[in-house]
């Protein structure tokens, strides 16, 4: 049975279609030899495996490199793991090149850009005072030669730097630079060279704020670890993320922030909080533990009337679903008419919050919103909100709660004092 792949998306049928049934791209079907022949066109042989003893077999995790930067190692679990593939994604302009020079600047690496010329480079890592005696560099962008060469390097290099991925590809499969089929090619081509040389790769992959599905996030179960950075241009802090990590925990989260001199590590928990918090209609403060730290966070919700059949819900920096979840319970167990309004959701900061943690202040914003009335002033709000209205302690809710009286916060609402959303509702009265 041949089977038949699309060259933009890498869908792959047993028969072949005009337009891709997947990605509905035109003509970028090919035929793919079987997978279960050699390439002589032979069916091929059995063959036997090789089997090793893992108590033999040392653990790469021990050899991790710390890099320094202690936030990034944080959020990695220590240092960078000998072979491991960490895909660092985050907009453009947001800092991703900046980290990958103040990160390495202690380790032997080679550095691929199809973004800056060498120049460029120069210039950035001036500017952070880094010396580039262990940086080697290189604009040329065909994957088989970067492997090639990083291969020959041997002993010479313990990272490959691939900054980004959207700009090499691969001579064997044809579709654009980085459509799908080319950025899954290449990422494979990596993790192999990764795992076979024992050199650590970094890949950069730019999204957008949107997401772009289909990009680098396709990459994601390619690779060992996943770190986002998430921030806005115009503020400065960055907060920096784990969505996957094979070598250490996911949930860790490192804060920088972007200075003239670079990044600079920042270990204040109200950072993403407004300096000067007024306390207008639908502001909520949150607290929430990240790993083993309390943060906190500020929710915005605006609630308008809406002049669609379907009223408009914009989500950004929550998951879109949990937030359809709590607008269910509000227009429940709160008789807000919702379906007569657009519900807008936002956190603070371009930063987007993980968890169970944020539910009550979401409702304590939407509700302020609801009524213009804002929320008494200095309250923390922290507690998951069940389907039935009923508030839930978070994930070290003591902790968070600590933290949040040291810095002087005084009515605190959570599980502990608020049972369920219409004792909340009683705040706005
Ligand atoms: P960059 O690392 O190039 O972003 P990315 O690789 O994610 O596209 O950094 C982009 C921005 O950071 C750029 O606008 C300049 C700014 N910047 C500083 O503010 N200070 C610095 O020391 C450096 C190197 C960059
Ligand atoms: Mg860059």
């Amino acid at each position: 049975m041949a089977l038949f792949v699309c060259k933009n998306c890498g869908y792959g049928a047993a028969s072949w279609y005009g337009k891709c049934p997947d990605c509905a791209s035109w003509n970028t079907m090919t035929e793919r030899p079987d997978f279960a022949k050699d390439s002589t066109g032979k069916k091929e042989s059995v063959k036997k495996i090789s089997i090793t003893s893992l108590k033999q077999i040392k653990s790469q995790a021990s050899l991790r490199m710390p890099t320094g930067v202690g936030e990034f190692d944080r959020v990695i679990g220590g240092g960078i793991v000998p072979g491991s593939v960490i895909l660092l994604t985050g907009e453009p302009g947001i800092g991703k090149s900046t980290l990958v020079l103040q990160i390495l600047k202690n380790i032997k690496t080679l550095y691929i850009s199809g973004e800056e010329s060498g120049e460029q480079i120069k210039g950035r890592a001036d500017r952070l005072k880094i010396d580039l005696d262990k940086f080697l560099f290189s604009n040329d962008l065909q994957i088989e030669g970067i492997i090639e060469s990083a291969s020959g390097l041997e002993n010479k290099i313990e990272v490959l730097v691939i900054d980004s991925i959207q700009t090499v590809y691969s001579k064997e499969i044809g579709g654009a630079v980085a459509s799908v089929s080319q950025l899954k090619e290449t990422a494979k081509k990596l993790v192999t060279f990764a795992k076979k040389n024992k050199v650590a790769v970094v890949i950069v992959g730019h999204v957008t704020k949107e997401g772009e599905i289909a990009g680098p996030k396709t990459l994601e179960h390619f690779v060992d670890t996943v770190l986002n950075f998430e921030g806005e241009k115009v503020s400065n802090y960055r907060l920096m993320r784990a969505s996957k990590n094979r070598f250490g925990s996911a949930d860790e989260i490192g804060i920088f922030e972007m200075t003239a001199s670079g990044l600079k590590q920042v270990d204040d928990p109200m950072v993403f909080v407004e300096e000067k918090r007024r306390f207008e209609p639908g502001k909520a403060l949150i607290g929430v533990a990240s790993g083993k730290r309390p943060l906190f966070f500020e929710i915005q919700t605006l609630v308008t009337p809406t002049v669609l059949a379907y009223p408009r819900r914009v989500v950004k920096g929550l998951s879109y679903n949990k937030v359809l979840l709590l607008l269910a319970v509000a227009q429940k167990y709160l008789r807000i008419p919702l379906d007569r309004f657009d519900v807008y959701a936002n956190v603070i900061g371009g930063v987007s919050v993980e968890g169970t943690a944020a539910d009550l202040g979401l409702i304590a914003s939407l509700i302020s919103s609801f009524k213009n009335t804002p929320v008494p002033g200095n309250s923390l709000f922290l507690g998951e909100v069940g389907l039935l209205g009923e508030v839930r302690k978070t994930f070290l809710e003591e902790k968070v709660i600590a933290s949040a009286k040291r810095l002087g916060l005084r009515k605190i609402f959570a599980s502990g004092n608020i049972k369920n959303v219409q004792e909340l509702m009683k705040l706005f009265r």
